[in-house]
């Protein structure tokens, strides 16, 4: 039986909240929101419970988790090292949706870190996440709260409908803040890679780090080798009906769309549109989603995940989005998409 609590980050229950940290420290697993996606988590300390959550998800073994931290005294017993470069990072940018890969310290189960010398850390901003960890008083593990193969949960319903049934408590709290998972930089090697976009962006960490250079799994297919971040060499979300991305200026972008609607009505099919606010009505799409404002990246980042879970929902036979940059916010945004189409990108 899954317990489910229904609680606002501005709003916390003290009673719950104890509820749901006895639980961490008893071995169970509790979702929680966060700012970026909803996690599902585990004592890090406990490897029984942490084996407990790649079942929960159906997660393959060797991906390591996320281990979320409210305050720095606790980053000590996880890591090796807190480097030079971590210390800025922390300064500037925790609490919040940054995770650091680190040496990892030796007490660390491999169960946590898929067998590496490494650990992914990060210190959440969510008041109900600190609150837990603070209550829990260990260190939490914490992938996105998805059935794998899913989009991450972004809202309470999302949780519930991927894992009722597969946990013992759910906190189910309102929309993600930021919506996109948190940006990972690689800190364990010489040189500071970023390993997967997020709200943090590369402009920001190169004010505060200087150079950053840019894993190449991003954008392209990589040999499974010569991945770095094993999360990167698994099937990544893709929604049921294929999905086809069109790139380039908006008005070559919403004529393509219409043109390739237009034929594949011809042949019967449904077709769903992702769209922004500034083209929504172009389009003649059976459904058309808004993702949101194009001069509001947050916004477009904040709806993504709920927009592709809903067309899941509907039973459309193809889906075309309008394409974004790699500039800002947007190379998160067009980094999660892009992997959702499965690399299928065409530049209009
Ligand atoms: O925003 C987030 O980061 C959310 C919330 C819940 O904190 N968590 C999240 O976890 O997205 P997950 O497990 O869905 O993604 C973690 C990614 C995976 O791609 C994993 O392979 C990578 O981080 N990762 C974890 N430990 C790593 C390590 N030691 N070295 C390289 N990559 C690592
Ligand atoms: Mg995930």
């Amino acid at each position: 039986m899954t317990k489910i609590f229904h609680m606002e980050s501005n709003n916390i229950d003290e009673k719950m909240i104890n509820n749901a940290a006895d639980a961490i420290k008893n071995g169970q697993l509790v979702v929680f929101p966060t700012e970026t996606v909803y996690g599902l988590g585990a004592n890090a300390f406990d490897v029984e419970a942490v084996s407990k959550i790649y079942i929960a998800k159906g997660r393959p073994n060797d991906n390591p988790i996320i281990v979320h931290i409210n305050n720095l005294s606790m980053l000590k017993d996880i890591v090796e090292e807190v480097t030079p470069l971590a210390e800025k990072l922390i300064a500037k940018f925790w609490p919040g949706p940054l995770t650091l890969i680190l040496k990892k310290y030796h007490g660390i189960s491999d169960k946590v870190t898929g067998g590496l010398d490494t650990i992914a850390v990060r210190m959440p901003s969510n008041p109900i996440a600190l609150k837990l960890i603070e209550k829990a008083n260990v260190p939490i593990a914490a992938p996105s709260a998805n059935i794998s193969g899913k989009p991450s949960p972004t809202k309470g319903e999302h949780v519930i409908e991927d894992l009722q049934g597969r946990v013992d408590i759910i906190i189910a709290s309102e929309q993600s803040n930021i919506g996109l998972e948190s940006t990972v930089v690689d800190l364990s090697d010489d040189k500071p890679i970023l390993l997967r976009p997020g709200a943090i962006t590369i402009h920001e960490l190169k004010d505060c780090i200087g150079e950053i250079s840019i894993d190449n799994g991003l954008f392209k297919e990589m040999e499974k080798d010569k991945v770095r971040s094993p999360g990167m060499k698994y099937k990544h979300y893709s929604p049921k009906a294929p999905l086809t991305i069109i790139s380039g200026a908006m008005g070559n972008v919403t004529k393509e769309i219409n043109k390739r609607t237009n034929e594949l009505q011809k042949q019967g099919k449904k077709v769903g549109i992702i769209a922004t606010e500034e083209t929504k009505n172009m389009y003649n799409g059976d459904i058309v989603q808004n993702l949101g404002n194009r001069e509001k990246p947050q916004e477009i980042m904040h709806n993504l995940f709920d927009v592709l879970r809903e067309f899941d929902k509907n039973d459309v036979d193809v889906i075309i989005s309008e394409g974004f940059s790699s500039e800002g916010l947007e190379l998160a945004i067009s980094n999660r998409l892009v992997k959702a189409s499965g690399y299928d990108i065409l530049e209009v």
